[in-house]
């Protein structure tokens, strides 16, 4: 029997959960990967202002024996390693609770849409799971909620799809960006956004809709 190791816990006491809107977890072997997008801008910002608690957790911790690992060659033989199941369900045994959504990114998933985005973000906790490597062990589908894929195509990981899912629901959060633009904004409405100007009035001999500087806003709505 390989030992699992499980650190204590981490991050926010529970009575600082009250009063967050969202928790977010991300379980990566890369911490580094997507702790650096989540500490700028706008992301940034909704965390200072305990609009989202979001905490990056290294899946290492839960790594089997000295080792602490993670991932083993493929049954039937192959190339590249494949993750194991034991690690993940160690972390998400410590991580989940009951209003938790484990969430799997992987280029096979359900794809991620701006509906997805508005679902997860009426959600309490949400943990991403990121894989890396060739594979996962089939397995570790059974212990999570859902499986989101950003495109059609592959890539390295799950951390850059993670980074995707999660900015595009915090950004949703009461509080997080002005309430007009979110409600203006293209996707709600199923319709392309308008086109926008700002100075200069003119720029390499392109001017602005004449419209705009009317003053008249119901022939602005009726243009936009
Ligand atoms: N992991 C690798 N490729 C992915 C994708 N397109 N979407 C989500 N997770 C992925």
């Amino acid at each position: 029997a390989v030992a699992v190791r499980r650190p204590g816990l981490r991050g926010a006491g529970a009575g600082d959960r009250a009063r967050m809107s969202l928790e977010v977890e991300i379980l990566t072997l890369f911490p580094a990967m997507v702790a650096g997008p989540l500490g700028e801008s706008i992301p940034r910002r909704i965390q200072e202002r305990g609009i989202a608690e979001i905490r990056v957790r290294d899946l290492r911790d839960w790594g089997l024996g000295r080792h602490r690992t993670v991932d083993d060659y493929t049954y039937g033989g192959g190339a590249g390693m494949v993750l194991r199941p034991e690690p993940v369900a160690a972390a998400l045994a410590e991580l989940r609770r009951d209003e938790t959504t484990v969430v799997l990114l992987d280029p096979a998933g359900e794809p991620f849409r701006q509906s997805t985005a508005v679902e997860l973000a009426g959600e309490r906790h949400l943990v991403f799971l990121c894989p890396r490597y060739e594979g996962i062990d089939e397995r570790i589908r059974t212990l999570v909620d859902r499986e989101l894929s950003i495109g059609d195509y592959v890539l390295t990981g799950g951390e850059l799809a993670a980074l995707v899912v999660v900015d595009a629901v915090i950004r949703l959060l009461p509080g997080a960006i002005e309430a007009d633009s979110i409600a203006e904004e293209s996707f709600s409405e199923g319709l392309l956004e308008y086109p926008q100007y700002t100075r200069p009035a003119r720029f390499m001999d392109l001017g602005v809709p004449a419209v705009l500087t009317s003053g008249d806003h119901g022939a602005v709505r009726r243009w936009r």
